[in-house]
């Protein structure tokens, strides 16, 4: 088994039912767990884990405090618990590696202390999304912006793709705040949809339970719609925006191919003698 000082894991999205084994294991082996979540049950269940548990949460968000200096306090907390007590976890909401950028810099900074770290995937938002919509993101693919950075640099977004917009209830700040938006936050975001999709197109605001006991929350609006809905929207929210229409298929010629036992034949290596394959 490989030396592990950090492990960097997530906890899920739905309180403590979404966490594998893998990471149970990981919490388990570990002198103590630094995380960053708000479920009910988390801590309570952490601490029948390990016997040191921290949360990071309240030390690292200050109302109107950058998001980044919260990011850089979370990596520095399990920087010099993994020196001086190590193996260590960092655990987070839904997965570790998704819409997080503290995992980034533990890994950069612990590459230079010579501590290893391994990453242990989670149930992300995403999942639960695709799940309580039932989209199978191999269809008509998937396109995914986080909403500030699709303002920051206009991306184009492709009408004939489904498209997930992360962290709409926090667009347009890289400050923290627990304060309701007002109507105006979302003009911006409505114009820019508006150049890929007409403003009766439908999307979803989804913001999937964290509790076992309360369903998860879901609004459906016309994109016209989108500032209207200012006041619901908070930052756990995630905005699922269906294709418009379907791309029709161009390479009518693979169109042909892809049932053709002859075309199979042509692009596989013959089975060994002796082997399977008929
Ligand atoms: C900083 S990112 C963290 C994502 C998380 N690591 C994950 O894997 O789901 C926060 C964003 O994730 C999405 N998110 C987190 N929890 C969610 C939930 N319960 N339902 C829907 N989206 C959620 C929202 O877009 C939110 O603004």
């Amino acid at each position: 088994m490989p030396v592990v000082d950090i492990y960097i894991v997530g906890l899920g999205v739905l309180n403590i039912d979404q966490i594998t084994r893998e990471t149970e294991r990981a919490i388990r082996r570990s002198n103590e767990v630094l995380y960053v979540d708000t479920g009910i049950a988390t801590q309570t269940y952490l601490e029948s884990l390990c016997p040191r548990v921290t949360s990071l949460f309240e030390t690292s968000y200050k109302e109107t405090g950058k998001r980044l200096n919260a990011y850089h306090h979370m990596a520095a907390r399990v920087l010099d618990a993994a020196l001086d007590h190590p193996p260590v976890t960092f655990a987070m909401h839904g997965h570790p590696i998704v819409g997080a950028y503290a995992p980034f810099l533990i890994r950069d900074l612990a590459g230079l202390l010579a501590l290893q770290v391994q990453v242990l995937p989670g149930i992300s938002a995403m999942d639960c999304l695709f799940a309580e919509l039932m989209v199978d993101p191999c269809v008509a693919g998937m396109q995914m912006y986080e909403a500030t950075d699709l303002l920051l640099r206009r991306q184009s977004l492709q009408p004939d793709v489904p498209a997930l917009i992360w962290q709409i209830g926090c667009v347009e700040t890289t400050l923290h705040t627990m304060r309701v938006s007002k109507p105006e936050r979302f003009e911006r975001l409505r114009s820019h949809l508006l150049r890929f999709y007409l403003p009766q197109h439908v999307i979803s605001a989804v913001y999937s339970t964290p509790h076992p006991l309360m369903p998860s929350t879901m609004h459906r609006f016309a994109v016209g719609n989108l500032c209207d809905y200012a006041h619901l929207l908070h930052p756990g929210f995630t905005l699922f925006i269906p294709a418009a229409h379907e791309r029709p298929i161009e390479d009518l010629e693979l169109l042909r191919q892809i049932d053709s036992v002859e075309h199979l034949r042509q692009i596989t290596h013959e089975p060994p003698a002796g082997g399977q394959g008929k």
